[in-house]
């Protein structure tokens, strides 16, 4: 049974605007993928409808096999955790752990175990010492990893991220990547909406492209961004690591940077 399902859907936003059209999308459980795509393809939009805070306006979501349309946005949530973007839309909270323990009390958690997973939650995302802090007093990585915490602290089953890496350091973006690597190696159900296809690569994940509210490829990364014409006309560029692999007539693409400079090193030597 897929996780989340999408048959045909269109959304068609009160202004007029198609914001999905004729989309139509598994996502199996344990399944990592990708959504990349231009400013406006629908991203954001396409994941709204995982938790029901979107309903389409034609065609059918179903999530665990139930319509969103019969089921309420708090027990969609439940079981598909959305981080959105901006954390300052999510955040709302007077201290770090009363942000995460919001959820955890709105699910009906008691207060004991309520706590003690909190706890876990912010020591697993390095915020134990953040834990009486003002939510806006945290700095961007920190708002960042704390909106993560507060969503997976209530465990879901999907893990649903919108552009998790938008202004995040090298250390954030580090442990986000372990975060997602991890959820992925435990069998968690993730979908990543990003535009940095450096982040991306190295996790070799499902890819969906987006395109003016369609989905115009889905593959193994590695496929779908061998398709550098599709790529463009999505508003996209094949990751670096993958231009650098083609240069030199690679058939396995370098994965990480290491990787090529040892490939680049020993050619050297070689030639
Ligand atoms: N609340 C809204 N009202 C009207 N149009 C919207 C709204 N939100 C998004 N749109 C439009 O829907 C399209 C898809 O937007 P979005 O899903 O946010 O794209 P992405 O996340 O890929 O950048 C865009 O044309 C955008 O302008
Ligand atoms: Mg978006």
């Amino acid at each position: 049974m897929s996780v989340i399902e999408f048959e045909d859907v269109r959304h068609r936003m009160p202004n007029g605007v198609v914001a999905l059209d004729s989309v139509s999308l598994k996502v199996g459980r344990g399944e990592v993928v990708a959504v990349v795509g231009g400013n406006g393809a629908g991203k954001t939009t396409l994941l709204k409808h995982m938790n029901g805070l979107l309903k389409p306006s034609s065609g059918r979501v179903t999530v665990f096999g139930k319509e969103t349309k019969e089921e309420s946005i708090a027990r969609l949530s439940r079981r598909v955790g959305l981080v959105f973007q901006n954390s300052d839309h999510q955040i709302f909270s007077e201290s770090a752990k009363e942000e995460v323990m919001f959820g955890l009390k709105n699910f009906g958690i008691p207060p004991g175990e309520a706590e003690e997973k909190a706890g876990r939650a912010l020591e697993y995302y390095g915020l134990a010492d953040l834990a009486a802090r003002p939510p806006l007093t945290l700095s961007g990585g920190e708002k960042k990893r704390l909106c993560i915490a507060a969503v997976m602290a209530w465990e879901p089953d999907v893990l649903v991220l919108d552009e998790p890496t938008v202004g995040q350091d090298y250390p954030s973006r580090s442990r986000l990547f372990g975060v997602v690597q991890g959820l992925a190696s435990s069998n968690r159900t993730v979908v990543i909406v990003s535009h940095d296809l450096e982040f991306l690569w190295p996790l070799s994940p499902r890819t969906v492209v987006m395109s003016k509210g369609r989905v115009v490829a889905d593959g193994p990364a590695r496929e779908v961004f061998m398709r550098t014409e599709m790529l463009r006309d999505a508003g996209l560029r094949e990751p670096q690591l993958l231009q650098l692999s083609r240069r030199f007539g690679r058939e396995e693409p370098f994965t990480a940077v290491d990787q090529a400079a040892a490939w680049l090193t020993e050619r050297g030597r070689a030639n």
